[in-house]
């Protein structure tokens, strides 16, 4: 069921979060809102370890690195438990693209995506912290 409720915000402030919602293709401002309260609900989610959350690894680094691909894959063999896939490509002669999806307590999964981040050699790694859904 939806409900309605107003919001008062000066008018400066209107301004800069319609420009906002208009440089990111919102066709009206509920939606918006929609989508901000659930981001500030799942980033709550990433503060309570009871709750099992989601997040990926997305990396990229030179496989003649020394021993680095051995390295990565043994860091997700070490937590087997909470890897959920991941997918590699060869993006050309050297260099290699990796996602991988994690599910589990935040500590745990946060705790692997910076292991696995710096690792030594790896170009490039982001942690992107999602949500199951369940609770949003
Ligand atoms: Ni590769």
């Amino acid at each position: 069921m939806l409900k309605r409720f107003g919001v008062s915000l000066n008018e400066d402030l209107l301004s800069k979060f319609d420009n906002m919602l208009e440089e990111e293709g919102y066709t009206n401002r509920s939606e918006a809102i929609r989508d901000l309260i659930r981001d500030a609900l799942v980033k709550k989610d990433w503060l309570n370890d009871s709750i099992e959350i989601v997040g990926a690894v997305v990396m990229v680094y030179s496989h003649h690195q020394y021993k680095l691909a051995q390295k990565v894959t043994q860091t997700q063999h070490q937590s087997y438990k909470n890897v959920l896939s991941s997918l590699h490509v060869h993006l050309d002669s050297d260099n290699c693209l990796e996602v991988i999806v994690l599910k589990g307590k935040a500590k745990d999964i946060r705790q692997f995506g910076e292991k696995i981040i710096s690792t030594k050699g790896v170009k490039y790694g982001r942690f992107i912290g999602a949500t199951t859904g369940s609770t949003i």
